[in-house]
């Protein structure tokens, strides 16, 4: 039997397929765009693929995220909240506080025993998020992903006072006219976004484990800036962007099980795939 979590992020699509031990067969990102419904026909198309199976084979399907409702072939939605909770704790089994940055949210969660007790969330405004490194990667005119490597040669912090992505980017281009260091600029920016993560957090009792997930986290500036804002250590997952997807395949696996357990007839949806027709060279 396997099991699939597919997750309709704001800015990233994510699906993961499993079987019965958990383990990943595939594991498919992509970028989410306007076509959600394409984009998780296209994504999927390409898990399977990946673990050579089709999409019969796949006993039960979770959808979360931002667009989770638009995954015609996914059986059932669930909250991104209880998957991020679920893939986590599956991740670090200890973990008590998991923080989330992803492209336009941020999210705490408290967790027992692998299960959410209480949360904030920050999908109000992007200065919080992925989106306000985004846009500034653009205004600096480097590439996102170099932020953190270039971000740890900094040897002088930058006080980057405005937390508004607009009014940032105007203070980071006076910053460089003022001859600042690069890096200096983008450790400023990390502790700037990292001290607005970090006062959502402590709103929640921050108790260890505590484990740091989202796409942001593939920036190692940002982990080093939260960090020094939360004061204590952070655990980060390797593909730290999979955990709501893994949470959710987790939870289709359970979902099921429990069903046959109890003698109940589950519901599927179609097992049908439509054709999506733009841009899949973007998916990896
Ligand atoms: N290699 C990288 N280095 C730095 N940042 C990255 C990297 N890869 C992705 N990101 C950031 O992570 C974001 C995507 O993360 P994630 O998939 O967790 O967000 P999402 O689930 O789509 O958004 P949300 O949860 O807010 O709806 C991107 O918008 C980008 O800002
Ligand atoms: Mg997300």
């Amino acid at each position: 039997m396997y099991f699939a979590g597919v997750d309709i992020g704001s800015t990233m699509t994510k699906v993961v397929l499993m079987d019965t031990t958990d383990r990943i067969l595939s594991a498919i990102k992509g970028p989410t765009g306007p076509e959600h419904r394409q984009l998780a026909n296209e994504v999927m198309r390409m898990a399977l693929e990946q673990a050579n199976l089709q999409l019969d084979d796949i006993s039960y399907i979770v959808a979360t995220g931002y667009g989770r409702v638009n995954v015609p072939f996914a059986d059932d939605q669930i909250t991104e909240l209880s998957c991020h909770a679920r893939g986590v704790s599956s991740l670090f089994p200890n973990v008590r506080t998991a923080i989330d940055i992803g492209g336009q949210d941020a999210k705490c969660m408290k967790i027992e025993k692998g299960k959410l007790v209480d949360f904030v969330m920050n999908d109000k405004c992007a200065a919080g998020t992925g989106r306000f490194l985004e846009v500034t990667a653009a205004t600096l005119g480097i590439s996102l992903e170099d932020m953190g490597d270039i971000s740890l040669k900094s040897a002088k912090k930058i006080q980057v006072s405005n937390l508004c992505t607009i009014f940032a980017q105007q203070e980071v281009v006076a910053l460089l006219s003022r001859g600042e260091k690069l890096e200096d600029i983008i450790a400023g920016l990390h502790d700037a976004l990292a001290s607005r993560v970090a006062a959502l957090v402590r709103r929640l009792k921050v108790e260890p484990d505590v484990v740091l997930t989202g796409g942001v986290a593939k920036n190692i500036g940002m982990v080093k800036a939260m960090k020094e804002n939360l004061g204590c250590e952070l655990l980060v997952p390797e593909e730290p962007l999979l955990t709501g997807a893994i949470g959710a395949a987790m939870l289709a696996k359970e979902i099921h099980i429990k069903a046959k357990a109890e003698g109940e007839t589950i519901s599927t949806k179609p097992r049908l795939l439509e054709k999506a027709t733009f841009f899949t060279e973007k998916i990896t």
